[in-house]
């Protein structure tokens, strides 16, 4: 098929059915990195940008390392790790997606960040509590409404004593109904964190780059 003619978050819909009717929820990541074959068009969130939202709330914080431990959550081809990296933090990542990681060795490999091929919910035991920072982009959305609390709980585990979480989501009401992939996380959704001793300090929303699509949320939590 001519790339004119692909549509990559149509591609999403499809993929993400067709292993979800054989009761895979996470295999059609990996399988999207490998047809993608490094052509980064047919991935939809991959800018080899940092993520714009988050972005923006980390200049207007003015987010500095200073050396501080960071976590990447989901890291797709790495270009939010390689801008705390930037940031001055000392960045680890990771992804399910063995093809993502290879990628971003690629894009990313000459720099000093640790990029591990990790489920959320088989983490290292050295990763709990570990981290001053960590960052959740676009991860917890696509998994499926019945995984949502254990993802949120898996997220908020890796956070250290006195450390930090961003979260970047798409957002909705309470009550607005949910249908296709990517399922946006309300702010019920974002209860959970707080059962995992995190509290939220701030949500900013912000509208969407593109025109039509949910709002985008960021969400900074603390764990005291
Ligand atoms: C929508 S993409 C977002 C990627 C990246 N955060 C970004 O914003 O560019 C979601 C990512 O989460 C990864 N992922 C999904 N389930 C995961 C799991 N259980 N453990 C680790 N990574 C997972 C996928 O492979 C994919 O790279």
């Amino acid at each position: 098929m001519p790339d004119n003619d692909f549509d990559p978050r149509e591609r999403v819909q499809q993929i993400q059915s067709e292993f979800a009717e054989r009761g895979d929820t996470t295999g059609w990541f990996d399988a999207l990195y490998k047809e993608a074959a490094g052509n980064t068009e047919r991935i939809p969130w991959a800018d080899l940008e940092p993520n714009p939202y988050f972005k923006e709330w980390a200049e207007r914080n003015d987010l500095s390392g200073d050396g501080r431990s960071a976590l990447v959550v989901g890291c797709g081809l790495g270009d939010d790790a390689n801008y705390l990296n930037q940031l001055g933090f000392k960045v680890s990542a990771f992804d399910l997606s063995p093809t993502a990681i290879d990628w971003a060795k690629k894009l990313y490999g000459e720099i000093d960040i640790r990029f591990e091929v990790m489920n959320l919910f088989e983490p290292y035991r050295g990763w709990l509590g570990a981290f001053d920072f960590v960052l959740e982009i676009y991860t917890i959305q696509p998994l499926p409404m019945e995984m949502r609390e254990d993802a949120i709980d898996a997220v908020s585990r890796f956070v250290k004593d006195g450390g930090e979480l961003v979260v970047v989501t798409r957002g909705r009401e309470d009550d607005e109904p949910v249908d296709q992939v990517p399922w946006p996380l309300s702010r019920k959704d974002l209860s959970r964190f707080e059962v995992n001793g995190l509290l939220q300090t701030e949500l900013v929303v912000c509208p969407a780059v593109n025109e039509g699509e949910p709002d985008r949320w960021v969400i900074k939590y603390d764990k005291n």
